[in-house]
């Protein structure tokens, strides 16, 4: 979910809508706002579907010089506008809005609040019932607010930003391992989940720390620490987002985010690679890598598929043994750690929870971190020890395509520089702007052959219920990022299988025309795969092909052109992403904002 407020301006309504569309990529499911002036009208509107919805239903007379907003992806209670936010306490006096999860809701529900008639099933009406029972009970607005949060427990997260009608200038801002920023402006603040969404206001923004308690008007911004003490917190300026996005063209910004990959590989050698092919990262970063004796790669989603690609390239170019895990897993249930570990976020926005709660236990463990992220200045590039930036442009589709490539390329450039101080003769051979560029041509070959996968996937998979991505060794690991992208975006349930493994249990599923989507691009298991693919095809199974130009046969449908064999991915992959645009496009369904999802998910 995301998050935004003002105080202290004339057009509070626009400023909040004009954020909240920007904030649309944490999730799109209701959104709502709440603004008041200074006579002691107030508005609430709230609106199930996406910001132009609610824009829709604000009418003009909804005006106000204070307010907040919320876009949200449901977790308690389904997406509808009784569980959008703000909510409202009973009285009508106190207005919510709330990124994270409270999970103690029930029994706070249950101890003090039996008697109320609820309209929501989120957490969060607790919450703003709550601070209104003790209001009641005769504590001012800030005490009851700092009070219920005291007794929110420990494995809880949020984001809160409060309005009191009687207090019609003023914001309580309260925050705990969700994002939160204070903007500071003349005579007037706001308060966000992500700096980007309210460049247009302020470039200047305060990071709050967790378990800060903010009271926010026009011209004061008071923080307090989780003790109560007074207490400063760094400020740090944000230039403007020269990147801004449009479509352009395009019907779809996942397939203007296919094409550009080429140029982003391409920017990633110059920012990355010297003339002489040297890679030019942060000494300081190398060093510290260098010192490790395992590397761990934490990532949610595209990004974890990122890291199993680049678990393959670390060990091969660098000889360093590197493990990938799932953020969510990894945060709960941490493996036996090496003696010195080094940790590598992957994450395109930098702002998953999943991922931000492994760092900031690793941040309590002591351990040095790299965030590679295509968001300057995000949550987890900002807790980071070192952050390598993808520079990849904004990724606005919700399934992630140029990331991906993005992250793989920038593994690569990071492993041939550890693979240097190592000096293992793999990463002495490895050319690393020759593979890249030779990877980025490849990349552009197979989007200027759109037609014959936009083909295909009329023929195989406009109306199939489900499919497979078959592979060995890193094709088995393209084979999940590319099911990925075609489930997320087609709604076809796809598997990503290692091809020998299907036989053994998962092959009951093969039917008449049930899509098998081989990837092929390694020699010494070529042969086993094909053998794979022929025992599908004898049980009615339709067969796609996609494979290097060495290894290609006669009927093969998508030919992928010479890559070096660690950079496969980068090509094989290309057709799979297109694969599921035109599935999803064919399908008739939003490509860009596909069901049940966000482009970046905030809660754990
Ligand atoms: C969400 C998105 C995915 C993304 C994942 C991780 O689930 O829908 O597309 O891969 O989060 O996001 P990150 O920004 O951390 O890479």
């Amino acid at each position: 979910c995301g998050i935004v407020g003002v105080t202290g301006r004339e057009n509070a309504t626009e400023i909040l809508l004009k954020g909240l569309k920007k904030l649309e990529y944490r999730g799109y499911d209701s959104a709502g706002i709440y603004v008041n002036d200074q006579k002691g009208n107030g508005y609430l509107v709230k609106e199930k579907g996406r910001i132009e919805d609610l824009q829709a239903a604000v009418g003009p007379a909804v005006k106000g010089t204070t307010g907040i907003g919320h876009t949200r992806w449901a977790t308690h209670g389904a997406p509808s506008q009784a569980n959008a936010h703000p909510q409202v306490s009973a009285d009508g006096r106190f207005y919510l809005v709330h990124n994270g999860m409270i999970s103690n809701f029930r029994q706070l529900k249950q101890e003090y609040l039996a008697d109320v008639d609820f309209v929501s099933e989120t957490d969060t009406e607790v919450i703003v019932q709550l601070i209104a029972r003790f209001v009641g009970e005769g504590m001012s607005s800030k005490e009851a607010f700092v009070h219920v949060l005291h007794l929110i427990d420990d494995s809880s997260s949020y984001a809160f930003l409060l309005m009191d009608k009687d207090q019609p200038n003023t914001l309580y801002v309260a925050k705990k391992k969700s994002p939160l920023l204070i903007g500071v402006g003349a005579d007037f603040n706001v308060v966000c989940s992500d700096a980007m969404v309210m460049l247009s206001e302020t470039h200047d923004f305060i990071e709050l720390t967790d378990g800060d308690v903010v009271t926010v008007t026009p011209s004061k911004v008071e923080i307090e620490d989780a003790e109560g003490q007074s207490v400063t917190r760094h400020q740090f300026h944000v230039d403007d987002d020269a990147t801004a996005s449009d479509k352009g063209a395009y019907d779809f910004f996942m397939l203007k985010e296919i094409d550009e990959q080429p140029g982003v590989i391409r920017g990633l050698e110059q920012t990355y690679i010297a003339q002489d092919g040297q890679i030019e990262v942060d000494d300081k970063l190398m060093s510290a890598m260098n010192q490790a004796d395992r590397l761990y790669i934490v990532a949610a989603g595209t990004s974890y598929n990122a890291g199993l690609v680049g678990k393959n390239i670390f060990e091969k170019l660098a000889a360093v043994p590197t493990e990938v895990h799932i953020a969510s897993e990894f945060g709960y249930n941490m493996p036996l750690l090496s003696e010195k570990p080094f940790f590598i976020f992957l994450t395109q926005s930098g702002e998953t929870a999943d991922s931000r709660e492994v760092l900031a236990k690793v941040n309590q463990l002591g351990y040095e971190s790299l965030t590679i992220t295509n968001v300057p200045n995000s949550t987890l590039s900002r807790e980071a020890t070192y952050t390598m930036l993808l520079n990849a442009g904004p990724e606005i589709a919700v399934a992630s395509t140029k990331a991906y490539t993005a992250q793989i390329a920038a593994e690569t450039i990071l492993a041939k520089g550890l693979g240097m101080l190592k000096v293992t003769p793999a990463a002495a051979e490895f050319d690393t702007a020759f593979e890249l560029t030779k990877a980025a041509n490849a990349i552009q070959t197979l989007v200027d052959q759109k037609d014959i996968v936009e083909d295909l996937a009329a023929t195989h998979l406009s109306t199939t219920r489900n499919a497979f991505y078959i592979g060995r060794g890193i094709d088995y690991q393209t084979a999940i990022e590319a099911s990925l992208k075609l489930k997320e975006v087609s709604y076809v349930q796809t598997e990503g299988f290692a091809s020998g493994e299907l036989k053994h249990g998962t092959i009951s599923l093969i039917e008449e025309n049930t899509p098998v989507i081989a990837i092929i691009t390694d020699q010494k298991t070529a042969e086993l795969t094909r053998s794979n693919e022929q025992e599908v095809i004898s049980r009615g199974a339709s067969v796609i092909n996609i494979v290097s130009e060495n290894l290609a046969e006669e009927d093969d449908q998508i030919v992928l052109p010479a890559v070096h064999q660690l950079l496969t991915p980068l090509a094989a992959i290309i057709p799979a992403q297109l694969l599921a645009y035109y599935t999803s496009k064919e399908r008739g369904y939003d490509v860009d904002k596909p069901r049940n999802l966000a482009k970046s998910v905030t809660v754990e």
